[in-house]
């Protein structure tokens, strides 16, 4: 398995696997590389070289999930780069997803209780996402911080901490919604919209999957190892 380093052009990234895009944007990085290599754009945008090749690869080999490398960057890195994902599900990822669901929908003349089931059905798995986001957002990760930073200041030590149970919600729905399209969908739709929705879908999908493996298999064992040593 070859495995993305810090001499490779960025150009070779996303020539190579152009999925990468949004994670290099996640990073603050943008276009305009040139022939720049990985470790000079990392620099010049003041990102974790190591780190950003850490994510990078992990997502580009679908098998690969560097458990160790991953569990040695400092949590407050782990957390920055949950955050700007959070931030792409809820500006780019969910809007694209809504607005192609609304054309699809409007694309088909029939207006049956499966269609409506279709919408009705992503407005409910938005708004389940948004709130275990928030909690994330407003309980979780400052709890993360605050406990790097400041661990004396902590008194919950029994932190519950456990996102696994949600994130299984998380994923099944998102296949549930994708049954539904496939299933149910009457057949006069605009094809060009429905491929770009599954498209979106399945990679948001992905990402998510990432993201949450991030969280469960990294995260979580983070703070318990703060936890056992924090004093
Ligand atoms: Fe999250
Ligand atoms: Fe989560």
């Amino acid at each position: 398995m070859q495995e993305f380093n810090e001499n490779d052009k960025m150009l070779h990234l996303v020539q190579t696997n152009h999925n990468l895009l949004p994670v290099i944007h996640r990073f603050g990085i943008r276009l305009g590389f040139g022939n720049r290599k990985v470790g000079e754009l990392c620099s010049e945008y003041q990102v974790n070289t190591a780190f950003f090749l850490a994510i990078v690869n992990t997502f580009h080999h679908k098998h690969s999930f560097p458990e160790e490398r991953l569990l040695s960057f400092s949590p407050l890195l782990i957390v920055d780069y949950l955050r700007k994902t959070h931030d792409y599900y809820i500006h780019s990822s969910l809007p694209q997803i809504e607005v192609l669901i609304h054309r699809l929908l409007q694309s088909t003349p029939v207006q049956n209780s499966e269609m409506k089931m279709i919408g009705t059905f992503y407005l409910a798995y938005k708004k389940k996402l948004l709130k275990h986001i928030e909690e994330e957002e407003k309980v979780v990760f400052p709890y993360v911080e605050k406990l790097v930073l400041q661990p004396e200041t902590v008194e919950d030590r029994s932190f519950d901490i456990n996102f696994e149970k949600k994130h299984e919600h998380v994923d099944l729905e998102l296949d549930d919604l994708k049954n539904l399209i496939l299933k149910y969908m009457v057949p006069e739709y605009d094809a060009l919209v429905c491929n770009k929705l599954m498209d979106e879908i399945y990679s948001f999908e992905k990402d998510i999957r990432e993201h949450s493996r991030m969280e469960d298999v990294i995260l979580i064992p983070q703070v318990v190892h703060l936890l056992k040593t924090a004093k």
